[in-house]
């Protein structure tokens, strides 16, 4: 029998319940984003890969966790998002977390991050330390449910309602090629040393 594949990295976190390590550290809106990442998940890798001042990088930022979690450990971010209602939901989650004195500033861009060498500032390319992402794996999620006497409800379970270049309505195959593309032009913005 073949050796099991060796573990060569498990973490312990995100042992609280994503509510409560969400709540007061980002705007109650935040739950209109089907599909958000761990803060302590963020948090954790942001601390791993990069030192206090480093500046991190989130291509499909959503919510903002990235750039939340880079704030309030004294990092710099930059992300970008396709759709605007989650760029603005971005931009309030990082204006929550620098009046709550996050050591940290970022900065949230809307557009095709399969072109994002057109949308980060110049100063940005060979100076990202760790590049932080998560793709969409098609329309929706499982959102929000409730049990109603007629059925299950489900709400903000969907990224967006139309076809803009978002890539949770592409196929197998150009969401691979999207994805792709956004990680060869992300690694451009990496510095010496930088993780993706
Ligand atoms: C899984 S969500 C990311 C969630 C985020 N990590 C958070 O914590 O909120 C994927 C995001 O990719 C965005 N997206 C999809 N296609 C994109 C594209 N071509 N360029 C930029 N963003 C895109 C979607 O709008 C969505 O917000």
């Amino acid at each position: 029998m073949a050796d099991p594949m060796p573990v060569t990295s498990m973490w312990l976190t995100c042992q609280q319940p994503a509510r409560d390590q969400r709540r007061g550290r980002y705007v109650p809106q935040t739950s209109s984003h089907p599909g958000k990442m761990l803060p302590h998940l963020a948090a954790h890798a942001i601390s791993s890969y990069t030192a206090p001042g480093d500046l991190v990088f989130d291509p499909m930022c959503g919510s903002g966790t990235t750039l939340v979690e880079a704030m309030h450990l004294g990092r710099q971010g930059i992300g970008i998002d396709i759709e605007p209602r989650f760029t603005a939901l971005a931009a309030a989650n990082v204006a929550l977390a620098a009046s709550q004195g996050a050591a940290g500033a970022a900065q949230v861009l809307t557009g095709d991050a399969t072109r994002l060498l057109e949308l980060v500032p110049a100063s940005a390319v060979g100076r990202v330390s760790l590049v932080l992402t998560s793709p969409p794996y098609g329309r929706g999620t499982h959102g929000l449910v409730q049990t109603t006497s007629t059925g299950v409800r489900k709400r903000n379970h969907h990224y967006g309602d139309r076809e803009n270049g978002n890539l949770a309505y592409a196929g197998w195959s150009r969401l691979l090629d999207g994805f792709a593309a956004i990680l060869a032009a992300s690694y451009h913005l990496l510095g010496p040393g930088g993780t993706w």
